[in-house]
């Protein structure tokens, strides 16, 4: 592919992030505090979001970047532990599998994504429809670890049979690396989520299974769909 066929690709892709978390708004109830998640598709949902801030004023954001474009577009962000519960939780997602458990963390946000989604009532994530797949695998699966753990954690991750690499020059918001595992065909997503998370070292791994999104919205050639 060159250059122009790829630059028309990313455009075409970027079409399809705003449709789906344009779409998003109408999950919202205005006056309630809503969760944002991270990522390029989450960045267009905060500049709709931005246009509707007296509708919606307050957020609980699950990143430094999020935190940072929430008060641009003139959004209060709240400590979680202001709060009992978030309305709505509104993120973008690597991977979707039919039922609707999802790959995170290629933006190295996962950790915080998944405490926010924890706390939400409701949850809708907003992807192009080159997210959705029949398993989940294809995409790398982050997994955030405490440093000293880093090869403890990596020789497990290969003993599932997947190839790791630590991802190069980048620390997560809360001061971890992230591992980055290829090659894992993941048919029992919650079991995999459950069992990768009790390894002592482990912060939490992108399988977003145990809690996953009650809505999908898939934004295609034909318009937004919403599954869920
Ligand atoms: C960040 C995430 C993002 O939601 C995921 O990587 C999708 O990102 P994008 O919307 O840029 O494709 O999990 O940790």
């Amino acid at each position: 592919m060159d250059a122009a066929e790829k630059a028309a690709r990313k455009a075409h892709q970027d079409e399809l992030k705003q449709a789906a978390a344009e779409k998003a708004l109408d999950w919202l109830t205005p006056g309630k505090v809503v969760g944002v998640g991270s990522g390029s598709t989450v960045a267009f949902f905060i500049e709709a979001l931005g246009r509707r801030r007296k509708d919606f004023p307050q957020a609980v954001s699950s990143s430094l970047r999020s935190t940072e474009l929430l008060r641009e577009a003139g959004i209060e962000v709240l400590d979680l532990n202001q709060i009992d519960e978030i309305d709505c939780y509104v993120d973008g997602a690597d991977e979707v599998d039919p039922g609707f458990a999802l790959i995170k963390g290629g933006g190295g946000a996962l950790t915080r994504e998944k405490i926010v989604a924890q706390a939400s009532r409701h949850f809708v994530c907003i992807v192009d429809e080159s997210k959705y797949v029949p398993v989940l695998g294809q995409f790398p699966l982050p997994v955030e670890v405490v440093p000293m753990a880093m090869h403890l954690v990596g020789r497990q991750l290969e003993k599932l049979g997947g190839t790791v690499r630590e991802r190069a020059g980048y620390i997560t918001d809360n001061g971890n690396p992230i591992l980055d595992v290829s090659g894992l065909q993941i048919s029992d997503p919650v079991a995999l989520e459950e069992t990768i998370n009790q390894w002592p070292g482990v912060v939490t791994n992108g399988i977003f299974a145990r809690r996953r999104p009650e809505t999908v919205l898939i934004a295609g050639m034909h318009g937004v769909q919403a599954l869920g």
